[in-house]
């Protein structure tokens, strides 16, 4: 319990510190809560084999939750733009692939694995998309389209509680939207399909 509540406060020291270096691409002060992550865990393709691909994985809330939820390690793709953040999530995911890259070439960054990813059961995106224009938020919608398998779930937090629609998602099909109310701040998790 000790070891949880330091590695807990280990990570959102790290959490804040990127923060103040690029607040805008972190997008938040702190980690998600083990409700959030819970939230976004709970969308996972039904086919042990399927591969999930996690988007701004940060220090591993997320991660760690849809690993605790039954995903196996080896089917988890995980692109991380911050170089730090990727080189922690490599450590304590060993068996996962962790890319250090931009969320906006996920179709090329998987197609370069070896062997190649055609496609996945699930994009589960913690992405700040507000912190980026209508047409960005549009332009990685039309990536995840074309990786996500026909029944797949783009699963997608926002901390516009007030919106159930994620910006750039306006094409996808709303399947599910749920606020959870203990996470600093508040966050939605909708969840769509194509
Ligand atoms: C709001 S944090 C979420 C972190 C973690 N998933 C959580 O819920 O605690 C957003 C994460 O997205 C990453 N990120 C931002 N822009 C990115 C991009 N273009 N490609 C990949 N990761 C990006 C940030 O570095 C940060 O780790």
């Amino acid at each position: 319990m000790a070891r949880k509540i330091i590695a807990a406060i280990a990570d959102s020291t790290l959490f804040l510190r990127e923060w103040l270096v690029n607040p805008q691409r972190t997008g938040a002060v702190a980690p998600s809560s083990p409700k959030l992550a819970a939230a976004m865990a709970r969308w996972l393709p039904r086919d042990p084999e399927s591969y999930v691909l996690e988007l701004g994985p940060g220090t591993g809330a997320v991660t760690a939750a849809l690993i605790k939820r039954g995903l196996r390690e080896d089917r988890l793709v995980a692109i991380e733009h911050n170089a730090t953040l990727a080189k922690l999530l490599r450590k304590r995911f060993p068996h996962a692939h962790i890319i250090t890259g931009d969320a906006w070439h996920l179709d090329q960054l998987l197609r370069d694995r070896v062997p190649p990813i055609p496609s996945v059961g699930a994009v589960i995106s913690s992405l700040p998309l507000l912190n980026f224009s209508k047409e960005e938020a549009e332009a990685l919608a039309a990536k995840i389209r074309s990786v996500l398998d026909p029944r797949g779930r783009w699963v997608q937090y926002t901390y516009q509680i007030s919106k159930h629609r994620s910006r750039g998602a306006d094409d996808f099909r709303l399947l599910a939207s749920q606020i959870v109310w203990l996470n600093l701040p508040p966050a939605r998790v909708s969840v769509y399909q194509k």
